[in-house]
């Protein structure tokens, strides 16, 4: 792989994403192929797309299956990892979220806890973070579906007509740009943006072992639930479901 130099730095040693990118037709799982280049000593801000993943990772370790070039498949290298990243999973959603509304003027994305981003309720794009802290690096992958139909969005809502090749590329560098911003963004900016995302906030919620009613995130960016008795429960990791 020939590396083109990284983009000058954003100001500190804050990362700009994007360069170098490499192109897969078919890979197992970027975040696999982005691991092996932060292993090998890559810039942060390296970026792996790929138009399949034969083995693409979701979180909790499920798979992560996506048609043929209708996704942004997308992992970037996060170097150098510090504590400057400790709301890096509340971030990387907010960069999503603004990326999908640059491509497609006039939707609003929401975010469920802690990384899914939903757009009418619908899931629109994945989030899974790999991070080896000792090392000081993080593999960020977004899995961003770009192909959603016409007729799930209202009339004057409708996807433009735009070449996959176009969508695929500008919503590479959307999300590079809007990486840049959110990874390095203060935390009280990522914590009001997320809040002001919040899909769960006030709904029915259920996960393995419990369930109550979504209260929002606290400054770690824990979920917070009042279950029954009106007892406050603290969730750090795993998953929650909205109960219909
Ligand atoms: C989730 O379970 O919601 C997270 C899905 C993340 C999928 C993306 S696709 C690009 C990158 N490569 C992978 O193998 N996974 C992530």
């Amino acid at each position: 792989m020939a590396y083109r130099p990284p983009k000058a730095a954003i100001g500190g040693d804050e990362v700009a994403f994007g360069a170098p990118h490499r192109h897969f037709r078919v890979t197992d799982s970027t975040n696999a192929r982005a691991r092996e280049l932060a292993e090998a000593g890559v810039p942060g801000g390296t970026v792996v797309t790929a138009e399949e993943q034969t083995a693409g990772r979701g979180r909790q370790g499920r798979t992560w299956t996506a048609p043929t070039g209708k996704a942004l498949l997308y992992s970037a290298v996060l170097r150098p990892l510090d504590e400057r990243h400790m709301l890096l999973p509340l971030a990387v959603p907010l960069a999503v979220c603004e990326a999908a509304e640059e491509l497609r003027p006039g939707i609003e994305c929401a975010i469920k806890w802690p990384n899914d981003v939903w757009l009418d309720e619908r899931k629109l794009a994945g989030v899974l973070i790999e991070a080896k802290p000792q090392d000081g690096w993080a593999v960020i992958g977004v899995g961003l579906n770009l192909s959603i139909a016409p007729d799930e969005f209202p009339d004057d809502l409708r996807w433009p007509a735009i070449s996959l090749f176009g969508a695929l590329v500008a919503a590479t560098a959307a999300l590079n740009r809007h990486l840049d911003r959110w990874v390095a963004a203060p935390r009280n900016e990522i914590l009001a943006a997320w809040r002001s995302r919040d899909a769960l906030r006030g709904r029915d919620v259920a996960w393995d072992g419990g369930a109550g009613v979504a209260e929002g995130i606290d400054d770690s960016g824990d979920l917070l639930v009042v279950v029954g008795g009106g007892d406050r429960v603290v969730l750090g990791a795993g998953e929650v479901h909205l109960r219909l």
